[in-house]
């Protein structure tokens, strides 16, 4: 199945008004035939929105409204003009403790709202180095992912290879893409995330059911990022 690439750049806590003008850059130079989207901290949604570049959430509430000080609603990102909303990333499994079943019931709330939930996945390197990379990421598709997998978007991100540099061997994503496949099907995007960076994407999103990249560091300016979405035009 031919599968259109999704390059989704999250700023994670990182961004000011002042730098929103990346944005129309990135929507400038993109060319017809990629998707992308920018995750900006909450602050910066809905001035982030309406510069040409569908806008994610990197976080939401579960829950719709109520005493839940410090969070946000799925209701509240559409209203302030996101589309898209990350869940489960591993920064939010490690910092705020959230489980699987915490990371589902986030996913099903944005989908029930409108958003698409980019759901992301990926071991620590104790558990690859133990061998058990494919049976964690199995484990939390099991207990993270929606039922409905309409528009559903999977990230994996292996927790040692962010913001260190470092990626897996393209062999490596490549079993780990083809076991998340298995798990999805066919019309699931799954992107690859990790120290994606301008000089490594072409070889990245050439894997095989690799559909698209979530980038951190690299999508901060439209320098970085550009060339990572033209590798996979
Ligand atoms: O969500 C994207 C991320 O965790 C990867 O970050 O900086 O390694 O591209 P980075």
């Amino acid at each position: 199945m031919n599968i259109r690439k999704l390059i989704a750049g999250n700023w994670k806590m990182n961004g000011t008004v002042a730098v929103l003008s990346e944005i129309e850059t990135i929507a400038a130079g993109t060319p017809d035939s990629v998707d992308v989207a920018i995750c900006p901290p909450f602050t910066l949604i809905a001035p982030a929105s309406g510069r040409g570049v569908p806008i994610g959430a990197q976080d939401c509430h579960s829950a719709s409204t109520g005493a839940h000080t410090g969070c946000v609603s799925v209701a509240m990102l559409k209203e302030a003009g996101a589309t898209l909303c990350i869940v489960g990333h591993s920064e939010r499994r490690a910092d705020n403790f959230e489980t699987d079943s915490d990371v589902r019931a986030k996913a099903e709330a944005a989908q029930a709202g409108g958003l698409i939930a980019i759901v992301c996945v990926g071991e620590t390197l104790k558990q690859r180095d133990a061998g058990e990379a494919i049976s964690v990421v199995q484990g939390q598709l099991a207990g993270s992912l929606p039922e409905n997998r309409d528009g559903l978007v999977v990230a994996y991100e292996p927790v040692w290879a962010i913001g260190t540099g470092r990626t897996p061997t393209t062999g490596d994503v490549a079993d780990m893409h083809a076991a998340i496949r298995a798990v999805v099907g066919p019309a699931v995007r799954i992107l690859y995330g990790g120290s994606v960076k301008p000089s490594n994407a072409a070889e990245l999103l050439a894997v095989p059911n690799v559909d698209g990249a979530l980038v951190g560091g690299a999508s901060l300016t439209a320098a970085d990022f550009l060339p990572i979405v033209a590798a996979a035009a």
